[in-house]
């Protein structure tokens, strides 16, 4: 059995059961690149302040390069016995370059600020390419909104026909969702990059280190500036998670609405044969797995953000072993994120819209009464009195199984003077969709508008 770091005080091996329980190295190995370039940045420093030698700074980030090289061509073995990722670059360390040396590498440094230097790193990294994978999903909406630019359908409040959109002005909808997204990824980067080391375990260091040349090699904004609060705090994985579990919200909505408009009762969409399943029973059926799975998956990466608050509530400064399930569950939420967004930037350039139905079923559900109101205020009658002639109206429909557009004028008439040749125009669902030209509303011209600067935007 490898000899433990922590070793020296202790008279009895480690209990083989307990040694399983408390390892991280299962899941923190992915944090090794992040692992090294901080020893590398911290030898070097120790060394500019004369605290080892030259010789020695080099001969540790020589060894620790190739440990890096080593574990990226997966030749290393990862021993379960030295616990995590920091004791197993250690020992390598150790053997490489000899316990004289290589035992000076942990100089005013301890595995608490180097955990926590290590997911900052970590996490800078993923927020930015979470930010491009972000890009890339709201390319393919982009693409989807143009393509189908001209669509009509209707656009539901309560799950109920409301008023005539343009299918692009939906998709356009999940766009400004995700730029919302990206500024709180790009904010999580702003916190995750405060640098920790030189608090050490949780008091500081007594030698006299440079922090702030550590920050600077490691490309770090600003150095912490309590060691307790450093080694202890986990707000900027609190405000990732929070960030994935919006994005993810917002990509579940979407999912659920995929899910629905490929049903026949729908019929708005159809998905590529690529992103569906079918049943190993029933032979007709073509499952929208993908988007059911990302409704799912949000689940779990709800439950990750929960079980980091929750870890944290209860505990004691400073560093606590508590902390160390912070990462599974930060691992297996950037795992889901990172997967759902390639896969649906590729999903959404797939699908296929089904216009004709789209706009058919733009003739049920009065989506145009609105607008009847609104035709009546126009000429002169207050709303609220527009609205009730209008609902008159409705029911007038709901009884002869007939369409608002389909009244004769005379009809009209009975239920207000006001109402002339000019209502068929106030009744298109085109001029209805057109007439919305406001920003934010949409015309094809405030939607081609939205598209213009979402593609400036994403520079496409
Ligand atoms: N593997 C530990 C973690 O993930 C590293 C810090 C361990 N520190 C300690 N004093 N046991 O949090």
């Amino acid at each position: 059995m490898p000899k433990k770091q922590w070793g020296g005080r202790f008279q009895k091996e480690h209990d083989r059961l307990a040694l399983l329980y408390s390892q991280s190295i299962s899941f923190d190995w992915r944090l090794y690149p992040y692992d090294i370039a901080g020893s590398i940045a911290h030898a070097r420093m120790l060394a500019e302040c004369g605290i080892i030698k030259k010789t020695e700074a080099n001969k540790i980030a020589k060894a620790l390069r190739e440990i890096g090289k080593k574990i990226a061509d997966g030749a290393f073995t990862f021993e379960v016995d030295l616990e995590d990722i920091h004791t197993n670059i250690e020992a390598a360390l150790m053997k490489k370059v000899g316990a004289d040396i290589g035992g000076k590498l942990h100089t005013g440094r301890s595995r608490n600020d180097q955990v926590a230097l290590d997911m900052r790193m970590y996490i800078r990294d993923e927020a930015l390419t979470i930010v491009q994978l972000l890009h890339e999903f709201q390319k393919a909406l982009i693409r989807l909104a143009e393509e189908d630019s001209e669509v009509i359908m209707p656009g539901f409040t309560h799950m109920q026909h409301a008023q005539p959109v343009l299918f692009a002005h939906h998709m356009l909808a999940y766009y400004e969702m995700l730029c919302r997204d990206e500024d709180r990824f790009i904010e999580c980067f702003h916190s995750a990059n405060v640098m920790p080391l030189g608090s050490a375990a949780l008091a500081g260091t007594s030698f006299p280190i440079d922090r702030k040349m550590l920050a600077k090699e490691l490309g770090f904004d600003s150095i912490s500036q309590n060691s307790m609060d450093a080694v202890s705090d986990r707000d900027y994985l609190i405000e990732f998670l929070s960030a994935c579990s919006i994005l993810m919200m917002h990509i579940s909505r979407l999912s659920e609405e995929l899910v629905v408009w490929s049903t026949p009762e729908f019929g708005f969409v159809e998905l590529d044969d690529s992103f569906t399943t079918g049943s190993s029973i029933m032979p007709q059926k073509k499952n929208p797995d993908i988007a059911e799975l990302a409704r799912g998956k949000t689940a779990r990466v709800y439950g990750n953000l929960m079980t980091l608050l929750g870890l944290m509530k209860g505990l004691p400064l400073a560093y606590n072993s508590d902390m160390q399930e912070d990462k599974p569950c930060v691992f297996d939420s950037i795992d889901i994120v990172k997967s759902t967004l390639r896969v649906f930037a590729r999903m959404m350039g797939s699908v296929t819209v089904y216009s004709d139905r789209m706009e058919e079923m733009c003739r049920t559900g009065f989506l145009n009464a609105t607008d009847l109101a609104d035709y009546l205020v126009k000429k002169g009658m207050p709303f609220r009195q527009a609205h009730e002639v209008v609902g008159k109206l409705v029911t007038h429909c709901l009884d002869q199984v007939l369409a608002l557009e389909d009244v004769p004028l005379e009809k009209l008439r009975q239920f207000s003077p006001l109402f002339d040749d000019d209502v068929c125009d106030a009744l298109r669902l085109d001029n209805i969709v057109n007439s919305r030209r406001l920003t934010g509303g949409t015309a094809r011209s405030s939607v081609l508008h939205q598209i213009r600067r979402a593609k400036k935007d994403l520079g496409i």
